[in-house]
């Protein structure tokens, strides 16, 4: 049974607050597949989890939790929960520094009078917060030979230094209302003993991540979705500053599979934050380009997707002035392993592929799309 001794009644009972996004969508179809579970979900947006809105085991509250005091049924639902998840966030690059005011907003203002319920009921708050709050790497101020050395770029929950640009660089509004909201929870947690969880996403990819531009959501999304959307229009894609900075990509269901061992695991995993990521999935952004040309044509079958033109801006144009992007992220993730039981091990091109498919399978027949 799911999380067996945090509950007295065999059955676990979550808030999950952003149940309606990517990642809500892919842990409310996890855990809605289990008899024991019972969700209190808030989302406004329904599209991805259209799915389960019949199920009698979701309850679902089509609300933003903007003002957490205003908003009916939310704290009673806290005090009778075993666990509270909050994935509520604005996640996108392309806002930091446009809306960098809503960024601080939805990644700090609205989210720490959640903490402040968890901690006045003593709840289990597992919060999802995000390798940005690493920001750059020691090694990139130390030009060439910056990573000869793992200590210079390897990013370990307790250890590493968080590093951020200058105000006047907006990109870092998001780390940096990601990282107050982490240090406010372990300060509940220091000075109440609030049960917490911190989790720290490395670049999750799966289907129903982010949306494609003029078809199902507006503006800029995250690198995955601009590919789809360039392969898909025969559009150039486009590499920021030459798309050297680097990811590693982790498939959404094993993160997921990390998340629900850390709900089976409370004596494991309740006071600790977790790296989340595949270290082994490691690719410049311009090699993450060519590999999906490649895997698009594997899926399409059409050959000239190989040579799908590819055409370098920089950040500034891309993104508007204040952009600074983050060099590497490379997650030690022996706490999770060591803690959970957890090792990814999907490949890249398997995530890719399947992945792409599930896209091309959505979106081929909206009109804008070829
Ligand atoms: C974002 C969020 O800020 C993180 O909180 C989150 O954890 C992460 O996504 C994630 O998906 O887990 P980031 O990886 O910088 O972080 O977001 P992307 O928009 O996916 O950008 C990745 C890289 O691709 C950046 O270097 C960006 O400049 C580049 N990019 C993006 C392009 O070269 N071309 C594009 O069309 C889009």
């Amino acid at each position: 049974m799911i999380g067996g001794n945090i509950t007295s009644t065999g059955r676990l009972r979550l808030v999950v607050l952003g149940c309606g996004g990517f990642i809500g969508s892919h842990l409310l179809d996890r855990l809605l597949s289990r008899s024991d579970v019972i969700v209190d979900g808030w989302d406004p947006e329904t599209r991805k989890i259209g799915q389960h809105l019949d199920n009698p085991r979701l309850r679902l509250h089509p609300a933003t939790c903007e003002a957490v005091s205003e908003v009916p049924g939310l704290e009673a639902a806290i005090e009778r929960a075993d666990a509270v998840l909050n994935l509520a966030a604005i996640c996108n690059p392309a806002e930091y520094n446009t809306r960098p005011l809503d960024v601080i907003h939805a990644n700090f203002v609205d989210v720490f009078p959640i903490a402040d319920l968890c901690a006045k009921h003593g709840r289990w708050l597992i919060h999802f917060s995000t390798c940005e709050v690493y920001g750059r790497t020691v090694g990139s101020y130390l030009g060439a030979g910056a990573y000869a050395d793992p200590d210079l770029y390897e990013l370990r929950e307790n250890e590493s230094p968080l590093i951020m640009g200058p105000t006047v660089n907006q990109r870092w509004t998001y780390a940096c209302a990601k990282q107050l909201m982490e240090r406010y929870i372990f300060a509940h947690h220091a000075e109440h003993g609030m049960p917490f969880t911190i989790v720290r996403p490395f670049n999750f990819f799966g289907p129903r991540m982010d949306f494609i531009p003029q078809v199902d959501g507006e503006g800029v999304p995250r690198v995955l979705a601009c590919f789809m959307s360039a392969l898909m229009t025969r559009q150039p894609m486009k590499l920021v500053d030459g798309g050297g900075a680097r990811r590693t990509i982790v498939a959404i269901e094993e993160a997921i599979d990390a998340v629900e061992r850390i709900l089976e695991r409370p004596g494991r995993s309740q006071g600790e934050t977790f790296n989340i990521g595949n270290p082994d999935n490691e690719v410049t952004i311009a090699e993450l380009a060519r590999l999906m040309r490649d895997t698009y044509a594997e899926i399409t079958g059409d050959e000239t997707y190989r040579r799908h033109p590819i055409e370098e801006m920089p950040a500034a144009a891309f993104y508007g002035p204040g952009y600074e992007d983050c060099d590497r992220r490379m997650p030690d993730i022996s706490k999770a392993e060591s803690l959970l039981d957890w090792r990814p091990r999907t490949p890249l091109r398997e995530i890719l592929f399947s992945t792409m498919q599930d896209y091309h399978a959505q979106y081929r027949s909206a009109a804008h799309v070829c």
